[in-house]
């Protein structure tokens, strides 16, 4: 296919059609609360605002976690400014014990139900949820054990940088994503569901990445280039149902959630001047298409100069990275801003790529012609990366997993 041919089918028809090693458990045994304390006097804020929006103390109201669809999708509708990403492995070996593992989703189910309830007298909770959200996936050998075949709709081919990265960090079982926007709380509750989760099943942690967002509406974010970021998401419920949830089958009402962590090269990127920076995104950094037009409006990939070369530059990400080369309906995109740092090391900036899609090979084809023509990759190295299955939601009578490993 030539792909730089105009786009056959524009948006609108096409909407409307670490610590390797660390066995779970070992820091934990917070479940009495103690290293929060029991003041079980404390309640959280009376007047609540509308469900996850930004509370008087900062913290955002309370997202249910139950329902036809888990929280940390698109509920609360702004992501929370603070993510723990964990995802663990049960290690190569014997198959995964269906039994097991549904009775180990019900619980987690349970449990995150009781962590993001508004019960003063919860000990492990004393200043209350906020806008906390424990999104739960699992990935490509679970899948397989729930549905024969299900492995496949989640796993993800090899991409640019791929090769590099061991096993562990390019596979997993369980995926606990848990988002707030009170800083303290993520890490707080990943100790507490991970000492929930200490057992004979031998989960261990693959890889835990803390990210962060800076404050804004929805789901656009200015990323660590300093360009907005998820400006174009699907527009409606309608496009959710049509490209990101999972409609039929016993996976119905999840959807396919793919992480791709990246060290960005802003040392490199920052040395180029502004307009050889807008020129790899296509867009000016308050979000402005190179086409021209409004910041939070689309980019006109067939827009010329009167030279005739394309405004939208036939290397830049907007291009790139657009659905109507792939034919694909459009991912939401929740991105978060990371930092490598440690001992004897410069920290580095990088990204959480974040995406929800209800056909894994979106997100793949999208991302194969990235690595084709996409300039913006050359400032990108992928560290860590995951294909999962993000569960159906679940209420009292249906509990988390259910749908899948049940009897
Ligand atoms: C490597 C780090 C990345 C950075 C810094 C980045 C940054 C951006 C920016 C600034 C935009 C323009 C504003 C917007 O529409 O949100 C954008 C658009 C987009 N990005 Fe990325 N992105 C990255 C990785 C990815 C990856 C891995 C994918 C998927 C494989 C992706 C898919 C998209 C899509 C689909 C759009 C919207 C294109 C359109 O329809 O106009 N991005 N990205």
């Amino acid at each position: 296919m030539d792909e730089e041919r105009q786009p056959a089918t524009s948006r609108r028809r096409l909407l409307a059609g670490s610590a390797a090693g660390l066995v779970v458990g070992g820091g934990g045994g917070l479940w009495a609360g103690t290293r929060w304390g029991n003041d079980a006097t404390t309640t959280p804020a009376a007047s609540a605002p509308p469900t996850g929006a930004a509370g008087p103390d900062g913290r955002g109201s309370p997202v249910a976690a139950t329902g036809d669809r888990q929280a940390g999708v698109d509920r609360p509708a702004t992501p929370p400014r603070q993510l723990a990403f964990v995802v663990l492995g049960e290690g190569a070996g014997a198959p995964p014990d269906r039994a097991a593992v549904a009775a180990l989703l019900a619980r987690l189910g349970e449990d995150i139900d009781a962590l993001t309830a508004t019960d003063p007298a919860d000990p492990r909770m004393p200043d209350g949820p906020g806008n906390l959200t424990v999104q739960v996936g699992i990935g490509a050998a679970w899948a397989d054990a729930a549905a024969p075949g299900l492995g496949d709709r989640v796993r993800l081919p090899a991409f640019r940088g791929s090769d590099a990265l061991p096993d562990e960090l390019r596979d997993g079982d369980l995926v606990l994503a848990v988002a707030a926007d009170d800083p303290a709380l993520p890490d707080h509750v990943v100790d507490l569901l991970l000492a929930g989760l200490a057992g004979p099943h031998g989960l261990r942690v693959l890889w835990v990445q803390r990210a962060f967002r800076s404050p804004g509406e929805g789901a656009v974010v200015r990323n660590p280039l300093g360009f907005r970021d998820g400006i174009i998401q699907p527009a409606d419920a309608a496009a959710m149902d049509g490209g990101v949830w999972i409609a039929d089958g016993p996976a119905a009402g999840g959807t396919i959630g793919v992480v791709r962590r990246f060290v960005l090269d802003t040392a490199a990127f920052g040395a180029l001047d502004a307009e050889a920076q807008a020129s790899v995104i296509g867009r000016r950094p308050d979000g402005t298409p190179l086409s021209g037009g409004d910041p939070d409006g689309e980019v006109d990939l067939t827009a010329k100069t009167p030279h005739g070369e394309y405004l939208v530059p036939a290397d830049s990400h907007a291009r790139a990275a657009h659905p109507s080369f792939t034919g694909s309906p459009l991912m939401a995109r929740r991105s978060y801003a990371i930092r490598i740092d440690g001992e004897g090391i410069a920290p580095r900036p990088g990204l959480l790529f974040w995406s929800f899609q209800n056909d894994v090979a979106v997100f793949a084809r999208t991302q194969q012609r990235m690595d084709r023509v996409d300039r913006l990759m050359d400032f990108a190295t992928p560290t860590a990366e995951l294909g999962y299955l993000v569960l159906p939601g679940f209420t009292a009578d249906r509990p988390l997993g259910s749908g899948l490993f049940g009897a």
